[in-house]
């Protein structure tokens, strides 16, 4: 599409299950923000359209978890989430939820319109159940094992693994997330989306129409998916929480999430038109409305094959132009996770650096996931902002209007003959805002924002090389035009940053007494405007940036480190099934001391111990290896049980077995006798 009249533009509604963690920020908002500040710039039509994802499993899990209702945790997390995004300049234009009232009418009427056309299968079938919590198991009431890729972990409507989206009948050993049990299956009654009816036309709608402009990951998945063929999907549950199945026999069920999830999207397009008495309908109906789906790559199959299909099977609305997917953000070396507490969540951040949000903005787009998954560390979180904000953009942008004031008591100077560096520098200047667009439309911001850096380099290469400083003694003519150009290189920047940086632009518009300039556009970066001419008065330096001590990352960290102790803690495994007394009589526990460590050869888990344990010195084969060096455990007190009957491990008969614990870090530890006064032999009991 060439010139569309309007954009659309859609964040993934987030769960309301929890905060927003920065793996959301720099997979979906900072991205879709940068795209929609950056299309306002430049005089679009713009529709910025999130909200909360209120219904599902994960909602309900949390409400169990937590001892409360559905409701209270939707309540909770919907205004942490919305003002954690408002308090970070994310730019929504509505920011609604899918329990109002509007969601809930646009929802079932989508349902129903599909079904009064015949475009669902009802079938009745068995589906997993749990007797025990009287419980169909749907969606994240159910792990199994990954029918595609073995994970064992697997959710019953997704793998987080691999991404495959299945039905739960599809997992193999398939447990309940709610009492362990193994489900047993019931008959029920459900809707159907014919996925498998819209496979030929997705094929030519995506793989043939889209394959060189959507990005590789996200066409690589459309393409197994539709290689593995597509099955019908349920689209209702047998749930109580959630949008009611507004149909005949739908009684007790509600919609799945994910039939609902997207049509928030509408929902919310909807509820902004009312508030700004603007007509939604084009933006969701007109052929020359460009819509694009900001999403992470869990979220692929959803926008790239269920929802185009209901839209697809309802026919009056578009379908996406572009849904540029990102892949995975991790934190310090390991996977972000919502219930393992193992995450940077916004809200918190932004307590913590009440006056830093551009410097996570610049961190999360420099370090984004666009082509694979990347790393979030606070050390680099670190040097980003000391090297590359306070370095390079401060500093130019601080040089700039020191020495303005300084000079000419801060009256931007009237420019002399331009020499030839001068013309080059401000035709560079001038290329600028087409380079980065160039970026933009093609969904690679870190690449624009690492431009929108090459101009403040620009910026400081140039003063490093005229040196106003020097001549301002021998030619002060002459540095009245080196500080114009430089002026102008300092608007530039406060005007091209805006989609990147919006509250460093703001308070650069500020410094540069251009905050009123609202003529000051996108293109004006262009050789045909003068972004700040001569007389224009600057207002006093104060920085943009500061430097970032290694006390308040170490004390990032340190916090890190202690939301870690309480996520393994979540690990830890359920108790075992009961034993008798008696049983626990039968085993002999007692206190030894290790003589003589060595290694079994050709093993990686295995040492040959020998252990006094009083009675006598045995021979221990024990999976500590990668724990503990031989030489390190020599006279280690150890709990040894006894009694456990021989066996052999790779040849050596091994006559007892040390009692170890799981450390934290998954190291093993040795349960130690309390002092010295225990001896060789003594009994546990
Ligand atoms: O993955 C998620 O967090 C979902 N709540 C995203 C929903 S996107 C949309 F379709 F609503
Ligand atoms: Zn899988």
């Amino acid at each position: 599409m060439q010139d569309p009249k309007r954009y659309t533009i859609t964040a993934a509604l987030p769960y309301t299950n929890g905060p927003v963690h920065i793996g959301h920020l720099a997979g979906v908002y900072v991205p879709a923000d940068i795209y929609a500040r950056y299309l306002r710039l430049n005089d679009k039509e713009v529709a910025f359209v999130c909200g909360s994802d209120e219904h599902g499993v994960p909602i309900t899990l949390k409400a169990k978890a937590e001892g409360t209702t559905p409701q209270a945790v939707v309540d909770k997390y919907h205004e942490i989430i919305k003002k954690s995004f408002q308090e970070f300049g994310i730019t929504f234009d509505n920011y609604s939820r899918t329990s109002a009232k509007i969601h809930h009418e646009t929802a079932s009427e989508f349902f129903k319109d599909l079904y009064k056309h015949g475009k669902f299968i009802e079938e009745t079938s068995a589906q997993l159940y749990d007797e025990k919590a009287e419980q169909f198991l749907a969606d994240r009431f159910v792990v199994g094992t990954c029918p595609k890729c073995g994970f064992e972990e697997s959710y019953g409507d997704q793998c987080e693994n691999c991404g495959t989206s299945h039905n739960a009948k599809d997992l193999i050993n398939p447990k309940s997330v709610i009492t362990g049990n193994v489900p047993s299956l019931k008959e029920t009654k459900h809707w159907y989306l014919p996925l498998n009816e819209y496979e030929k036309w997705l094929d030519e709608w995506i793989l043939q129409g889209h394959k060189k402009d959507w990005k590789a990951n996200v066409l690589g998945q459309v393409k197994s998916w539709i290689d593995d063929g597509l099955k019908p999907r349920a689209v209702t549950r047998d749930l109580d929480w959630g949008i009611p199945v507004p149909v005949e026999g739908g009684e007790g069920k509600v919609l799945y999430v994910w039939f609902d999830a997207p049509i928030g999207y509408i929902s919310s397009t909807k509820e902004w038109a009312e508030k700004t008495g603007k007509d939604w309908e084009p933006f969701w109906k007109d052929k020359e409305t460009k819509l694009l789906h900001f999403i992470g790559k869990d979220n692929i199959v959803f926008h790239c094959i269920i929802f185009p299909s209901m839209l697809k099977a309802q026919g009056s609305y578009i379908l996406p132009e572009n849904v540029p997917a990102n892949e995975f953000l991790n934190l310090e070396g390991n996977k972000i996770s919502t219930s393992k507490n193992w995450a940077v969540w916004l809200h918190e951040y932004l307590q913590d650096f009440p006056e830093k949000q551009d410097v996570l903005r610049y961190v999360l787009t420099a370090n984004a996931p666009e082509t694979k998954d990347n790393d979030f560390t606070w050390k680099d979180f670190q040097a980003r902002n000391n090297n590359e904000l306070v370095a390079i953009f401060g500093n130019f942008v601080n040089r700039v209007v020191v020495l303005t004031n300084k000079y000419y008591s801060g009256l931007v100077p009237a420019a002399g003959a331009l020499s030839e560096v001068d013309q080059q520098t401000l035709d560079t200047m001038h290329s600028y805002p087409e380079i980065i667009s160039k970026s933009i439309e093609r969904f690679r911001f870190r690449e624009a924002l690492s431009e929108l850096m090459n101009l403040a380099r620009l910026g400081n290469k140039y003063l490093a090389d005229e040196e106003p400083w020097k001549k301002i003694k021998t030619d002060p003519e002459r540095v009245k035009t080196i500080m114009y150009v430089a002026l102008q290189i300092a608007s530039a920047l406060s005007v091209l940053s805006e989609p990147f940086l919006p509250f460093t632009s703001k308070k650069l518009k500020e410094i540069l007494n251009l905050d009123e300039r609202l003529d000051l556009r996108w293109k004006s970066v262009g050789p045909n405007t003068i972004l700040i001419a001569s007389d224009h008065k600057i207002n006093k330096a104060s920085l943009l940036f500061s430097k970032i001590e290694d006390a308040e990352i170490q004390k990032q960290i340190d916090k890190l480190e202690a939301s870690k102790t309480s996520a393994e803690e979540v690990k830890l495994e359920p108790q075992k099934e009961t034993i008798s007394f008696e049983d626990f009589t039968k085993l002999d526990i007692r206190i030894g001391t290790i003589l003589e460590a060595e290694k079994v050869p050709k093993t990686k888990k295995l040492l040959k111990l020998k252990v006094d344990v009083g009675i006598d010195t045995r021979t221990i084969v024990s999976g500590i290896a990668e724990s503990f060096d031989p030489s390190e455990i020599i006279g280690q007190k150890v709990t040894v049980l006894v009694n456990l009957a021989p066996r052999k491990l790779r040849g050596v008969e091994s006559q007892g077995m040390i009692l170890m614990s799981d450390t934290q870090d998954g190291k093993l530890s040795f349960i130690e006798p309390d002092g010295d006064t225990v001896t060789n032999g003594e009994k546990v009991s």
